[in-house]
């Protein structure tokens, strides 16, 4: 059983996560209308994986005698100002997903929940291995010269490719 606290900032999280899906759902589209179809299906793929990080806190939330919340949401930005502009938007936002993880996680300990805790640590090696992909995105875009570079062609190629898992062997 989770206390209310827990719950309720479970729940918050249940709406981070929500919103995350959401943000990088509108970066997906945005980067489709501007022909970027690599950063898209990268994108797309990002979203729906942000949706399973919500679904496993709802899930978890119910099973341990709370109510997992649905959310009412903020509007994510319709327009990106360019690809830099916006993989830095996705490494600061996983930047704060960490920062609210590792809240959460500090207060398990004050409550002494141990099974919320260990249920937590899944999401802290998540979050190590997104901000791990977001700031290698970001180095190949620098690596190209950015948005005036040549290499948009193949950096967009390469993008829709990359993976959590891919993105570590280059940095091993
Ligand atoms: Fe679910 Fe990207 O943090």
């Amino acid at each position: 059983m989770i206390s209310k606290q827990v719950e309720a900032e479970l729940n918050n999280q249940i709406k981070n996560e929500a919103y995350s899906s959401q943000l990088y759902l509108a970066m997906a589209s945005w980067a489709e209308v501007q022909g970027f179809e690599g950063v898209a299906s990268f994108m797309y793929r990002h979203s729906d994986e942000e949706r399973t990080h919500m679904l496993k806190l709802v899930k978890f939330v119910n099973e341990r005698g709370g109510q997992a919340i649905v959310p009412a949401l903020d509007a994510p930005p319709t327009q990106f100002e360019g690809l830099e502009a916006l993989f830095e938007m996705l490494l600061n936002h996983e930047v704060e997903i960490t920062n609210n993880i590792n809240e959460l996680v500090h207060l398990t300990l004050a409550n002494k929940d141990y099974t919320t805790h260990n249920f937590l640590q899944w999401y802290v090696s998540e979050q190590i291995e997104e901000e791990a992909l977001a700031r290698t995105v970001l180095d190949k875009l620098r690596l190209i010269g950015g948005e005036k570079g040549g290499g948009l062609y193949m950096f967009d190629r390469d993008i829709s490719g990359i993976t959590v898992t891919s993105a570590n062997d280059e940095m091993a």
